[in-house]
């Protein structure tokens, strides 16, 4: 299959499924690697909490939301708005929180402390690409950066984190930086990437919340 059938294809399965974008297929592929998620409804009550950075248009909410069916809750947080796509009841639900802001502002970083602490902390967060790769991984890490000092506050011990980077030359060491924090970190690029983007998804698994 080639590169732009494959394109078409995670496109239109999102568009099948209600989806508003085909980047739920690298939560979903990720999630079935590492097990982010519960696998039952059983297994989620109500301190099941999950924090997703960089939340729009909200194929990864949508996801989350429909696997919770009613349980847990979700907080997220974009500055751009979610779909309307299909109507505000995409998103509806008592166990769902969006916050339309900056992640980087100290004032939505303290409400979403206050909702949390959170079982596992998502970051699909991503800059506007320049063009300039240089420039452009270095403001993903700043994202990255972002998403795990919201992890140092509010990820419970034990708890999963996943966020999404574009490789640069410092991601080696932000990575050494970061891994004795989990007690297992791996780089992970799904299928559903486009193969010509330096994107990849840092997971890290049973958070050391005392170090
Ligand atoms: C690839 S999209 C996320 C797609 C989402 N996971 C989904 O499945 O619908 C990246 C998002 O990061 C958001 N973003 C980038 N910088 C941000 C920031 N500083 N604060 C909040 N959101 C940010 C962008 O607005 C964009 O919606």
């Amino acid at each position: 299959m080639s590169n732009y059938q494959k394109l078409d294809f995670w496109s239109l399965k999102a568009q099948k499924e209600g989806y508003p974008a085909r980047s739920v297929y690298k939560l979903q592929e990720i999630d079935k690697k590492f097990g982010l998620l519960p696998k039952s409804k059983g297994q989620i009550n109500a301190d099941y909490k999950v924090l997703e950075l960089g939340a729009a248009p909200g194929s990864w909410s949508l996801y989350i939301l429909r696997k919770f069916d009613g349980c847990g809750f979700l907080a997220a947080c974009d500055i751009s708005p979610l779909s309307d796509h299909n109507g505000a009841g995409l998103f509806a639900g008592q166990n769902f929180f969006f916050k339309q802001a900056d992640i980087f502002a100290a004032d939505t970083q303290a409400e979403l402390a206050a909702k949390g602490p959170y079982c596992l902390i998502l970051s699909d967060a991503a800059p506007s690409t320049s063009g300039d790769r240089g420039l452009d991984t270095a403001r993903s890490e700043e994202l990255v950066r972002a998403a795990l000092s919201y992890a140092a506050v509010s990820l419970r011990q034990d708890g999963a984190l996943c966020i999404k980077i574009f490789q640069g030359q410092d991601t080696a060491a932000l990575i050494k930086e970061t891994r004795p924090k989990f007690k297992q970190l791996k780089t992970f690029k799904p299928e559903a990437c486009r193969s010509s983007s330096f994107e990849t998804y840092i997971v890290g698994l049973g958070f050391k919340k005392t170090l």
